[in-house]
């Protein structure tokens, strides 16, 4: 089974074997088709990784994410799956990947990829077979298939919706129906059967095998469904606690499929990681975190709330408590590929709880109401980051946030791509504006993001936020990530944060352990800071004081 001769051995020094690396790693997620393209065909691809291996080294990041990478018609933009144990061909093959894992890991970089278990997509072979196959075979028993109502069933078994918009069944012509949480194209997978969970486990030590480190599991409070014989309706459905026992959501079940993985990445040394994507209520995000289980959840607390000191301080507060109760770390994210960049939703008016909504009615308007404060967001988005990257636990980075990349709002729709944006005409615009190739140049072809042009529509203004323009730039975002990465890197102690007191309300104060302190000012009016000497600010200092919306680190 495994081989630890590959890649795990080959860096195998003991601070790369540490079963505790990802505690407190921060966690650079790349998107392939946008980070850098190598042949030139728009798509980025494996190759463009390694060849940016360099940059992440120096960015100061301890490891990457990849969003799927594998053979997909992307219908969801790769989360529609059609082999999960291969690469797809435009973005290279397993033996670029295997060259890719080896040169990260060279580089002191570890390597989580994506997991997709809640659906395949709809030209998975399984699928194929289903819709070749009659109604009750083995081959439908892999996914949720019901008969439709009406005379002929030629209507739904139920009026359910799909979280990307439109009827979440499908009819396949036989009077029977098929179930998709997200797209048609994602046809969810049934969990009750014993082959879909052998399957995954076969998928788990195939990448372990080729040394990847750690997974992300993609909508991984789904997969678990318990559906009656008599469907409640969409409004019933809504009204059900999610407490465990829902139809469809976070169900209790679901744990015993992770406790099966658990299983296998205990198989390793050290023990694969696993980060849960599950968007629960904070109460529940801690079992899919447990050691019996996953092993980390993501918290989008951050993500969904306004740049606040008092939201800021009761998320963080308690996401410190769950993770000390549970054992695992605190997991930060602000931003990710699927919302609208930190910088863009902070020079937005406040949104208050729903923050991964904000911005739609932006969006919509293609960027021109409300009015963007770009300045003032990228300002807090700096201020933010600084302070996340203070925090004890994890810190999950977005591609682009290291330049202080803005969403791209004015993406003509004959370019779109998101699944949301064709499934809800006229009230989402989709996912794209965060999606947008990286630009590593100022000038030439696609901003440096290959030889070629991008999948999607760069704007303008990328220039000036492309790596080109800000390397060596001492007042650029991307030197205030390096400089706070490598400073972290050094003084990450302890997974312990002490609240330092301040008069004003407006102001968020913490120290780590050896006497590292965060101080942000959330107001506007300048701020005295305490006695110590200045690591770093995410502005200049004025006459002494901290300016409003920045963040600075000092060193008792
Ligand atoms: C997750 C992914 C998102 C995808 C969805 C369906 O939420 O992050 O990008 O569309 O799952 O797979």
């Amino acid at each position: 089974m495994t081989n630890p001769s590959t890649a795990e051995t080959r860096i195998g020094t003991e601070r790369e074997l540490d079963p505790s690396w990802w505690r407190q790693a921060a966690v650079y997620q790349i998107y392939p088709r946008s980070f850098a393209d190598s042949d030139g065909d728009g798509i980025g691809d494996i190759r463009g990784i390694t060849s940016r291996i360099p940059y992440l080294e120096r960015l100061g990041v301890q490891a990457v994410w990849l969003s799927p990478f594998y053979p997909s018609a992307l219908a969801d933009g790769g989360y529609d799956v059609d082999d999960y144990r291969d690469v797809d061909p435009r973005l290279g093959t397993l033996e670029d990947f295997d060259a890719m894992v080896e040169a990260l890991h060279r580089a002191g970089i570890r390597v989580i990829v994506d997991i997709v278990p809640n659906h395949t997509s709809h030209r998975h072979e399984w699928f194929r077979e289903a819709l070749a196959s009659p109604k009750g075979s083995v081959a439908r028993a892999r996914y949720i298939f019901r008969d439709g109502l009406g005379h002929d069933g030629e209507l739904p078994p139920s009026d359910w919706t799909s979280t990307f918009g439109g009827p979440a069944w499908e009819p396949v012509g036989d009077g029977q129906w098929y179930f998709h949480f997200f797209a048609k194209e994602q046809p969810d997978l049934n969990w009750n059967n014993p082959e879909v969970h052998a399957d995954f486990l076969t998928t788990l030590r195939f990448w372990s095998d080729r040394g990847v480190d750690g997974f992300r599991i993609d909508v991984a409070h789904g997969l678990a469904k318990r559906l009656p014989d008599e469907l409640p309706t969409q409004a019933e459905l809504d009204a059900l606690p999610k407490d465990g026992d829902h139809p469809l959501w976070d169900r209790d079940d679901v744990h015993g499929i992770y406790a099966e993985w658990r299983a296998v990445f205990n198989e390793y040394t050290p023990a694969k990681t696993a980060v849960a994507e599950a968007w629960v209520a904070a109460d529940r995000r801690a079992r899919y975190a447990s050691a019996e289980g996953l092993g980390q959840a993501f918290n989008f607390d951050l993500l969904e709330a306004d740049f606040e000191a008092g939201r800021f301080r009761e998320i963080i507060a308690f996401n410190v408590e769950l993770a000390r109760q549970s054992g695992s770390s605190s997991t930060w994210v602000l931003s990710n590929h699927d919302v609208i960049r930190h910088a863009t939703r902070y020079g937005l008016p406040p949104r208050g709880m729903s923050t991964t909504k904000a911005g739609a009615d932006w969006l919509l308007s293609g960027g021109t109401s409300p009015v963007l404060d770009a300045a003032a967001g990228l300002r807090r988005a700096r201020a933010a980051s600084l302070l996340e990257l203070a925090l004890p636990g994890s810190a999950y980075l977005y591609q682009g946030e290291e330049l202080g990349l803005h969403e791209v709002p004015d993406i003509p729709g004959a370019s779109r791509q998101d699944p949301t944006f064709f499934r809800n005409p006229g009230v989402d615009i989709g996912r794209d504006g965060c999606r947008v190739p990286l630009p590593w140049t100022a000038t030439g072809p696609s901003y440096g993001f290959g030889p070629g042009g991008a999948h999607l529509p760069q704007p303008g203004w990328f220039a000036a936020s492309s790596v080109g323009a800000e390397d060596g730039d001492p007042g650029s975002t991307l030197t205030l990530y390096r400089t706070a990465l490598a400073l972290r890197t050094r003084l990450q102690g302890a997974e312990t944060l002490k609240w330092l007191p301040s008069e004003r309300d407006d102001v968020l104060a913490f120290e780590r352990p050896g006497g590292w302190m965060s101080i942000t000012n959330f107001g506007t009016m300048p701020l005295a800071l305490p006695e110590g000497e200045l690591l770093l600010s995410s502005v200049p200092l004025e006459g002494g004081l901290l300016p409003g919306e920045a963040t600075a680190w000092l060193q008792r």
